[in-house]
C-alpha cells in the first residue's frame, strides 16, 4: 500500500494560499499543514518532523536560505515553484499558471500543468496525490523558459492594463469596452496561434506603424512599440529564411 503523504506548505503569499485551497478541496483532500513566518518556529520544527513533502511557496530569493536555515535535517521531499531557480536544495515544479489574490474554483486546479526539473523524481513521488498534467523541463532551458513565460503573461498584462487605463482616464470609457477584443484575441491564439496576429505589422502597413509610433511621443511605450516592431521583423525574417531553406533542401 502506498504511504499517505503528509504535506507541509511554507509561505503565506499567493501560491501558498492557492495550494492550501487546492489541497483542501473535496476532490483532492490531501493531509496538509501550513506554516508561514508569522507563526512560531517551534511549530515548524514539530511539523517538519512529520512531513513527507515540504512545499516552498516563498519568494525565489528566500528558497535557498530557508532550506539552509530550516530544512537541512529533514529527509522530506522538498519542492519549490519557481520557474527560473535551479538549485540542489529543492526540486522545481513550476505551475504554468498565474495566481493572483482571488482563489479559483476547485475544478480549475487539477488542470494546471506543472513543469518539473529534469532531475526530479517522478511526479507521483514529487507531488503524490495530485492528478495534474506534467512534463519535464531541462534545467539548462529554465531561464529562457521563464523569460518567455514572463513576457507572454506578465508583459501582455501590462499592455492590456495600459489600454484599459487609457480608455478610462482619457476617453471616459469603461475598461470592459475592450473585453471582447481581449477575449477574441485569446480565443484566436488558442485556436490558431500562427495566424492569430492581425494589424499593421502583418499587413505591412508602414504608414500606420509610423503614425502609431509618433502618437506615443513622450510615453515609455514608444520604445516598447519600436522594440516589438524590430523583434517581430527579425523573427519574421528568420522564419522566412528557415522556410526557404526547408523548401530548397
Ligand atoms: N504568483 C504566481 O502567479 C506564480 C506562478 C508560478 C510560480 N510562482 C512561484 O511561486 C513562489 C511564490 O510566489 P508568490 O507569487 O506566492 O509570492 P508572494 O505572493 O510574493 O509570496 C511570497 C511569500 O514568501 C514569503 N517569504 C519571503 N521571504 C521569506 C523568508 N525569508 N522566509 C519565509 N517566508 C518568506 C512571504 O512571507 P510574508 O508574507 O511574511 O512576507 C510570502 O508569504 C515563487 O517561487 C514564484 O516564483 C508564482
Amino acid at each position: 500500500m502506498r504511504q499517505v503523504p503528509q504535506y507541509l506548505i511554507i509561505g503565506n503569499g499567493r501560491v501558498a494560499r492557492h495550494l492550501c485551497h487546492y489541497f483542501s478541496s473535496p476532490e483532492i483532500h490531501l493531509p496538509c499543514r501550513h506554516w508561514h513566518r508569522a507563526l512560531p518556529e517551534a511549530q515548524l520544527r514539530d511539523w517538519k518532523k512529520e512531513a513527507t513533502h515540504i512545499l516552498l511557496a516563498i519568494s525565489d530569493g528566500a528558497i535557498e536560505p530557508f532550506c539552509d536555515a530550516h530544512l537541512k535535517d529533514t529527509p522530506a521531499v522538498k519542492v519549490h515553484f519557481s520557474g527560473s531557480l535551479v538549485t540542489d536544495r529543492a526540486c522545481g515544479a513550476h505551475p504554468l499558471m498565474t495566481f493572483g489574490t482571488a482563489l479559483y474554483p476547485a475544478e480549475k486546479y487539477p488542470a494546471i500543468p506543472f513543469l518539473i526539473d529534469d532531475n526530479a523524481p517522478d511526479f507521483a513521488a514529487l507531488l503524490p496525490g495530485l492528478p495534474n498534467p506534467h512534463a519535464r523541463l531541462p534545467r539548462v532551458q529554465k531561464a529562457k523558459y521563464h523569460a518567455l513565460c514572463v513576457m507572454a503573461g506578465n508583459f501582455s498584462c501590462i499592455l492590456w492594463q495600459n489600454l484599459f487605463s487609457f480608455l478610462e482616464s482619457d476617453l471616459g470609457l469603461p475598461p470592459e469596452t475592450a473585453h471582447m477584443y481581449l477575449q477574441q484575441q485569446t480565443e484566436n491564439l488558442k485556436a490558431d496561434p500562427r495566424r492569430a496576429l492581425t494589424g499593421p505589422l502583418v499587413r505591412g502597413d508602414d504608414a500606420t506603424i509610423a503614425r502609431n509610433i509618433a502618437s506615443l511621443a513622450g510615453s515609455p511605450f514608444q520604445d516598447v512599440y519600436k522594440a516589438f516592431v524590430a523583434a517581430w521583423r527579425q523573427g519574421n525574417r528568420q522564419n522566412n529564411s528557415t522556410h526557404e531553406r526547408k523548401k530548397i533542401s
